[in-house]
């Protein structure tokens, strides 16, 4: 399998024109290293294939929300797609225009409804009749009209993992479609709302595009049906969730994308939202690790290397596949490996039986495509630090996010001395 942007020169692995060794002996690891080429290369692609609607791009902020990361892709184009107060926070921080900002999610709080009134944020996604209501009580409140697109959920199976599907009525998200016209005739009623567009997103590492070309067609016949009763919305944003190659089964490019769902979203007049997070940054990083020790039990053999659950949580919470590569690839020996780390949780892995160049304490591994839901999914669990983030632009690599101290992962805690009196 062939990764954009890491190859090995003189059986080295770079991340473009950096030695991905050279960052871990300057850095020490582990550490999340992305390419910024990548990111650019994705957005670009991703722009180019539907340059023929009218379209805003979006970046899912969950994905990755690195500062930089968000920066650079406001500074591509984008506008951004927050799921809750701390990434509008990061949204605001790197100085993007308010009128670039969606709100999603489907448990908002009155506090961060009220800060994005009070930033005059772009557009609310609505996902109950509660929150509809909430939504105009808020904006009255604050003397505003919020815009609003209501978040509808079609009922279709976007065949991915159980935890990330999102489109069926079983999952939580959204308004059902059957109580759907229902919503928009509450909300269009609402004085402080102003009812602009329709919302689905129907669910994450989608690589079937039937399931979208399904989903829009609901979506596109509700937008008629609600014309009919003189409801007339002017954005529909059809989600994010065009999924990667993680594994060696080919996926859709972001132009096969296109091609499937351009003729159904050329039936309406709507301009075209996308939250794509996923596809823009998953191939762009690596999580660089050192090989501690190896060990065999009986016939199996262990690679216990210095990252952990902790620090990418997908193989564990996921069952996800990564490629996993050696920084030298100077070995035709091939062993067969479980790559785990040093937490105490059996879940605590990379890779299960997987066949590897041979390895020896203090050589380097690259877990791959990690660049979406990767760090930022990472947690303290353990008392483990969370790792550095790099940036590698063309030969130069600058430090993103700094290694965290012990000092730090204390930080929140007091000791409460009455408790120890007695
Ligand atoms: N829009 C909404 C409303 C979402 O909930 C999501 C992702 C996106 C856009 C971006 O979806 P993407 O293009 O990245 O598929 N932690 C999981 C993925 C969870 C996705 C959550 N929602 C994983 O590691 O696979």
């Amino acid at each position: 399998m062939q990764f954009e942007n890491y190859n090995y020169k003189n059986k080295n692995l770079f991340c473009e024109e950096v030695n991905l060794r050279e960052i871990a002996l300057k850095v020490g690891t582990p550490f999340y290293v992305y390419s910024k080429k990548s990111l650019k290369n994705r957005y670009k692609e991703f722009s180019k294939s539907f340059k023929s609607i009218d379209h805003k791009i979006f970046y899912a902020v969950k994905a990755n929300s690195n500062l930089n990361i968000i920066k650079l892709f406001y500074e591509f184009g984008a506008g951004l797609d927050v799921n809750s107060g701390g990434e509008l926070y990061r949204a605001l921080k790197i100085g993007a225009n308010p009128k670039n900002i969606l709100f999603t999610g489907v448990g908002k709080t009155e506090d961060e409804i009220l800060t994005g009134l009070r930033h005059d944020i772009f557009l609310f996604k609505a996902e109950s009749f509660q929150e509809i209501e909430l939504m105009n009580k808020l904006a009255k409140q604050e003397s505003k009209k919020a815009r609003i697109a209501i978040r509808v959920n079609p009922n279709v199976d976007p065949k991915t993992h159980p935890y990330i599907t999102t489109g069926l009525y079983e999952s939580k998200f959204g308004i059902d479609q059957a109580s759907a016209i229902e919503a928009f005739k509450l909300a269009s009623k609402l004085s402080n709302l102003e009812v602009i567009g329709i919302d689905m997103h129907i669910g994450s590492q989608i690589t079937d595009i039937s399931a979208f070309q399904e989903a829009i067609e609901i979506i596109v016949q509700l937008i008629g049906e609600l014309n009919n009763i003189g409801i007339n919305l002017t954005h529909l944003d059809i989600g994010g969730g065009l999924g990667v190659q993680y594994n060696s089964q080919s996926t859709p490019s972001a132009s096969d994308f296109a091609n499937a769902i351009l003729p159904l979203l050329n039936k309406t007049n709507c301009k075209i939202f996308f939250e794509p997070g996923r596809y823009l940054t998953a191939d762009s990083g690596a999580l660089v690790s050192k090989v501690l020790f190896t060990k065999n039990h009986r016939d199996k053999k262990f690679l216990i290397v210095d990252a952990a659950v902790n620090d990418l949580l997908r193989p564990a919470f996921y069952k996800a596949y990564h490629h996993i590569l050696p920084l030298k690839d100077e070995t035709s020996k091939k062993i067969t490996y479980d790559i785990v780390g040093p937490v105490c949780e059996t879940g605590d892995f990379f890779a299960l039986d997987r066949e590897m160049n041979e390895l020896h304490p203090n050589d380097f591994i690259a877990v791959m495509s990690v660049g979406a839901y990767g760090y930022c999914m990472s947690s303290n669990y353990n008392s483990r630090r969370r790792v550095p983030e790099i940036i590698v632009d063309k030969d130069k690599f600058y430090i993103a996010t700094i290694r965290e101290s012990f000092e730090d992962l204390i930080k929140n805690e007091k000791i409460i001395d009455e408790l120890f009196v007695n």
